[in-house]
C-alpha cells in the first residue's frame, strides 16, 4: 500500500517523464524536464526525511573521486529515504588506484545491478562519456571545471520557491567563474529559465568570450553589479584548481570582490544571498552575512535533498525503460 506521499507524487508524475536518461549537463534538460523535477521536489520537500518505498530493491552507487560533504550525503540520504540500497565508493579506496580505468570501474558497478551512478570526477566530460557505455543512469555530481547540474537545479529551485520564477530576475554570480563548475551549470540554468545573468569578477576569473556563449553583463566592479540584483550568488576561489595563480592574494580578492553587509545592501531589498558551499568565510562572503535572514545557504542544502530525490526517482525508472529497450533489440 503506497503512503499518501507516494500517491501524491504518482499523481504529480502521471503522464509526464524526463526527456533524458542521464543528467550530465543542464544543456540536456528541457524546461519541461526542469518543471517536472521542481514539481516533484516541492512534494518531496513537504515529506522531509519520510521513509518511502519508491526505490525499494534498487541499487544506487555514489562514486565520488573528489571530496564532497553536501552532494554525497545529500544523494545518499535521498536514496535511503526512497528505499534504495545506496553504496558509497571514493577515489581513495577503489581499484582505480591499481590502474583500472574509470570506464571499467563504471561497467563493474553497472554489472552489479546499479540503476543510477552518481559520479564526481576531476575530469570534465567524463560523466557524458560513461553515460554512452552503461545502462545505469549517470548523474554528474561535478566534473572538473565543467558542470554540477544537480547543484544548479537546487539553486534555481530555491530561487523559484522565493520569487515564483526566474523570469526577469537579475541573477548576479560573483567570484571565481573560471574554475567553477557550479557557475558552469548555473549560468546555463538561469538563461534556460529566463533569468537575466550578471557576472562580477576580476578579469582573470572571467573566461574569454563568456558573453558570446552565455548572454550576460560582465562587471569588474562588484558594487556596480550589485545594484538592482535580485540574487547575489557568491563563489569561492577554487584553490584546489590553481585559482590562486589568477589573483594577487586572497586578501586582495576579498577587498575588491568579497560581499560584505554594506555591499549586500546595494542589492534589491528582497535580494537573496546564495552560495553552493563550502563557504570560505571572510573571503568571498563576509562571515556576518552567512546567517543573514536572506541568506539561502542552508535552504539550498535542504532543497538539494528534495531535488535529488526527484532526480533519482525519475532516472532509476528511465534506466528500467532503457534496459527493456536493450532487451527488445
Ligand atoms: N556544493 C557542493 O558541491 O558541495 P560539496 O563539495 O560539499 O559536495
Amino acid at each position: 500500500m503506497n503512503t499518501s506521499t507516494e500517491q501524491k507524487l504518482e499523481k504529480i508524475r502521471a503522464g509526464r517523464d524526463l526527456s533524458v536518461s542521464d543528467v550530465c549537463s543542464i544543456d540536456e534538460l528541457t524546461v519541461k524536464d526542469i518543471e517536472l523535477i521542481f514539481d516533484l521536489a516541492r512534494e518531496f520537500k513537504k515529506s522531509g526525511t519520510e521513509k518511502l518505498t519508491l526505490l525499494k530493491g534498487t541499487t544506487v552507487f555514489n562514486a565520488f573521486f573528489e571530496d564532497s560533504t553536501r552532494t554525497r550525503s545529500s544523494f545518499e540520504l535521498a536514496g535511503k529515504n526512497l528505499g534504495a540500497d545506496t553504496i558509497n565508493i571514493s577515489g581513495s579506496n577503489t581499484s582505480l588506484k591499481k590502474g583500472e580505468t574509470m570506464l571499467d570501474t563504471t561497467e563493474t558497478l553497472n554489472a552489479l545491478g546499479a540503476k543510477a551512478l552518481i559520479v564526481r570526477t576531476s575530469k570534465a566530460g567524463m560523466p557524458q562519456f560513461l553515460a554512452q557505455h552503461v545502462r545505469a543512469a549517470i548523474i554528474s555530481a561535478g566534473d572538473g571545471w565543467h558542470e554540477h547540474p544537480s547543484q544548479a537545479l537546487l539553486d534555481t529551485f530555491t530561487i523559484t520557491e522565493k520569487f515564483g520564477s526566474l523570469k526577469g530576475k537579475n541573477i548576479l554570480i560573483t567570484g571565481d567563474i573560471l574554475h567553477s563548475r557550479v557557475a558552469g551549470s548555473l549560468m546555463r540554468a538561469v538563461l534556460k529559465l529566463g533569468g537575466a545573468l550578471r557576472i562580477a569578477a576580476p578579469a582573470t576569473f572571467v573566461p574569454r568570450g563568456l558573453e558570446k556563449v552565455f548572454p550576460c553583463k560582465v562587471f569588474f566592479d562588484v558594487e556596480e553589479a550589485l545594484k538592482g540584483a535580485d540574487v547575489v550568488y557568491t563563489l569561492r576561489v577554487q584553490e584546489e584548481r590553481g585559482a590562486n595563480g589568477f589573483i594577487p592574494t586572497l586578501r586582495e580578492f576579498s577587498k575588491a570582490f568579497g560581499v560584505s553587509e554594506k555591499r549586500f545592501a546595494l542589492a534589491n531589498k528582497d535580494a537573496l544571498l546564495m552560495h553552493a558551499g563550502p563557504v570560505i568565510r571572510d573571503i568571498e562572503v563576509h562571515s556576518a552575512l552567512v546567517p543573514h535572514s536572506r541568506s539561502m545557504i542552508l535552504t539550498q542544502v535542504e532543497n538539494g535533498l528534495a531535488v535529488r530525490k526527484a532526480l533519482l526517482w525519475l532516472l532509476c525508472d528511465r534506466c528500467d525503460k532503457r534496459v527493456k529497450d536493450f532487451q527488445t533489440l
